[in-house]
């Protein structure tokens, strides 16, 4: 089968290293020339190594290429996925300019094509975007009906960055939304070899799982930041605390690490999107609105509990690990790094930074930090630091890194160091959800 995937992002080139895995001739489209040329030759745009190796393979076997000739692209395929993305406009109103664009796109390839092709939506969309914007533009740049002349799905994608290709090829679950009998039952034949429950529904169910899905990820992080904060006032350590509570299994333990906040492509923007969403129909979601103000207090907890162990930071050179919106990506979007540093240096501390993937992203976000070779050379003279991405290489930090520090205070804002470790090298450790100044209160 000939499958199209338009936007070669993280869902389009993960869908599309899917299905050519499957054994399907695959077609990548983007308007992007340099990315083409990047997938052509076999790489990723972005660090993600066991999709790249996948799809360096099927580059090789011819399985799967990349082209700027989107029409065409569509005009060959059975199935076209809109992958593109969704960003939030400043309103927190998802922009859904590229999906038009698209759409437009896909609706001429439909016209000047015979045989019927089913077009899937994958971009995150709020509730009535597939039937209400997308479906009229199909229709009338194909002038052919949906559910007649071609078929028409809604199937979100729920894949972690980090591990893409895994959460491809072994989903959780399969949400095929759809109006006709036919189109989603086409989709689910092609979606057959992947074993995992299949849940058939209309276009809005699907486009509402998505956010019901990552509302309830955003509110469990929340939750278990709630939960931290009041512990470290309490002179509690929330580790326990928010590990036997996970351990109800109507609660359970993923998701409830606390941390300085909630980033990445989608939980930040989809939380805002539904929240929108929700206000065009009069009803102000109090759950969504807590979710963000938790969400950019967040990394002001990092803060506080440096401020309570050196004091003022005015002058006070501050170390930040940790760029990425987590360890191992080089993406930035919506990275509490930057909400952090933006304080670190209102309150007038001078900051130094280091990642191990994502800095050439975070310089372009702001140039005028200093940005260290190493997580060693940042913590070199350094009166405090703060860990703010989840980078497995920062445990393996000990009394040698440490030890370089002026005033070795560690601020491990996402639970991933081991405190005996750091302890052991003579440095203090502090955590979200567990502080040392009123510890024997
Ligand atoms: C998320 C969803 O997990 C995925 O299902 C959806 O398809 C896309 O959005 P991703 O953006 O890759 O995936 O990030 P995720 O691993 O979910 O982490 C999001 C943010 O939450 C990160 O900043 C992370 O550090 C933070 N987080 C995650 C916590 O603070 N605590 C946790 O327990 C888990």
């Amino acid at each position: 089968m000939r499958v199209c995937v338009v936007g070669a992002g993280y869902v389009g080139l993960a869908t599309g290293v899917m299905f050519g895995k499957l054994g399907h001739e695959v077609v990548c489209a983007d308007i992007d020339e340099s990315r083409v040329k990047t997938v052509n030759s076999g790489k990723l745009p972005f660090h993600e190594p066991p999709l790249e190796t996948e799809l360096s393979k099927l580059v090789k076997k011819g399985m799967l290429r990349a082209t700027s000739d989107q029409l065409d692209a569509v005009r060959e395929a059975k199935f076209v996925f809109i992958c593109v993305q969704t960003p939030s406009l400043p309103s927190g109103r998802i922009d859904i300019g590229p999906v038009k664009v698209a759409s437009r796109t896909i609706a001429k390839g439909l016209a000047r094509s015979e045989d019927f092709k089913v077009i899937v939506m994958k971009s995150t969309v709020v509730p009535s975007t597939t039937d209400s914007i997308v479906k009229p533009i199909l229709e009338k740049g194909s002038r052919k009906k949906a559910g007649e002349g071609f078929g028409l799905c809604m199937n979100p994608e729920f894949l972690q960055e980090g591990s893409a290709l895994k959460d491809s090829m072994e989903p959780s679950r399969i949400v095929i939304g759809s109006e006709d009998g036919r189109s989603g039952r086409m989709l689910e034949a092609l979606y057959r070899p992947i074993k995992a429950p299949k849940i058939r529904t209309d276009l809005r169910s699907a486009e509402m799982i998505k956010y019901a899905a990552n509302v309830f990820l955003a509110t469990k992080i929340s939750f278990a930041n709630e939960i931290a904060n009041m512990c470290v006032r309490f002179g509690i350590d929330s580790e326990p605390v928010l590990k036997a509570a996970g351990l109800d299994p109507r609660i359970g333990s993923l998701f409830l690490k606390p941390g300085l906040g909630f980033g990445g492509s989608c939980l930040p923007k989809d939380v805002k999107a539904l929240r929108d969403r929700a206000r065009a129909e009069k009803y102000d979601s109090k759950l969504l609105a807590s979710l963000l103000k938790i969400n950019d207090h967040q990394p002001l907890e990092g803060i506080r509990l440096l401020e309570e162990e050196i004091g003022d930071l005015a002058g006070k050179r501050v170390a930040v690990l940790g760029l990425a919106f987590k360890g191992g990506v080089d993406d930035i979007r919506e990275t509490r790094a930057l909400p952090l540093i933006v304080e670190l240096l209102a309150k007038r501390a001078r900051v130094v930074t280091f990642d191990p993937m994502a800095m050439d992203n975070f310089i372009r976000l702001m140039p005028s930090v200093e940005y260290a070779e190493s997580a060693s050379d940042a913590l070199k003279g350094a009166d405090g630091c703060i860990v703010q991405a989840d980078w497995p290489e920062f445990k393996r930090l000990g009394k040698k890194e440490f030890s370089r520090m002026r005033h070795p205070v560690v601020v491990d804002g996402r639970r991933c160091l081991e405190p005996a470790k750091v302890r052991a090298s003579g440095a203090t450790y502090l955590a979200i959800g567990y502080g040392l100044a009123r510890k024997n209160k």
